[in-house]
């Protein structure tokens, strides 16, 4: 579970984050909408424990991680998976190093025990054999993203899964690979998972509950209905161009 209580975070004399607070029980899908700049890589950047909140509480699985020490962080970090915003493999490895990493760093499996699970691993993400010995950037947007989240299965065993905008950039076809394997984690393992995406026709195939972002604060926290029926202008407006899609989704079609 995740839970951000009265969350408040300042860069300089800047408010980023204001007042925040949502919950998430365990093994749910929530969705952060939002305009560019409104915080949502903030958010999962406090998550992340890569920023700590001038005030309030970041509660994970029933632990403040605000007060941890590094240690423990990094205890806590080892169930969280990331998928980074651009993907963000190391360049100048190959694609099974990059998917590989974790474990050849941080354990002493032997070569050939990592190379089983990173195929394995690939297999899972569909991304051929083939492509093992390959840079990153031969890879199209798409395989790119797959990649990643094949890295953040192999780094974690995560409780929890964050995807900064994972479909962004992609055309539809890689858009419903990214957005099935996402689905898939979920039901596997009971993954908690938090997408952030202001792409809504993806959101709504993923989960039913959003959180909307605005300038910092919470404008909108609950489900689709309630997104649909709200008044407040910031969500009218932010859902206008989709107000169509919006109006004929009664229930979630999973892809
Ligand atoms: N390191 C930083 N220094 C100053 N401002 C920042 C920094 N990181 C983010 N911001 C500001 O914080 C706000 C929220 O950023 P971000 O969380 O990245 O938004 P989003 O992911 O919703 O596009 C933006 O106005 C951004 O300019
Ligand atoms: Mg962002």
């Amino acid at each position: 579970m995740i839970e951000f209580r009265n969350v408040h975070y300042s860069i300089g004399n800047k408010k980023i984050i204001n007042n925040v607070s949502f919950h998430i029980p365990a093994g749910e899908p929530r969705i952060i909408m939002g305009h560019s700049g409104s915080g949502k890589s903030t958010i999962l950047r406090l998550i992340l424990g890569l920023a700590c909140p001038d005030r309030g509480q970041i509660i994970i699985n029933g632990e403040n991680i605000c007060g941890l020490n590094e240690k423990k962080m990094r205890e806590m970090r080892k169930q969280i998976g990331m998928v980074f915003q651009d993907g963000a493999l190391f360049d100048s490895m190959t694609v099974g190093e990059n998917v590989g990493y974790y474990l050849l760093e941080h354990t002493d499996m032997s070569l050939a025990e990592i190379e089983e699970k990173v195929r394995r691993m690939l297999g899972f993400v569909g991304i051929g054999e083939e492509y093992i010995d390959r840079l990153p950037d031969e890879l199209s947007g798409g395989m790119q993203r797959r990649v990643a989240i094949g890295r953040a299965l192999l780094s974690t065993d995560p409780m929890i899964m964050l995807y900064d905008e994972p479909t962004t950039g992609l055309d539809p076809q890689m858009t419903t690979n990214i957005i099935n394997l996402i689905n898939r984690l979920m039901e596997r393992n009971r993954v908690t998972s938090l997408i952030v995406t202001h792409q809504i026709a993806d959101a709504f195939k993923i989960g039913d509950k959003f959180i909307f972002i605005d300038g910092g604060e919470v404008a909108f926290d609950g489900d689709i209905n309630g997104l649909r029926d709200s008044t407040d202008p910031r969500v009218v407006e932010f859902l206008e161009p989709f107000r169509k899609a919006v109006a004929h989704v009664h229930k979630i079609d999973f892809v």
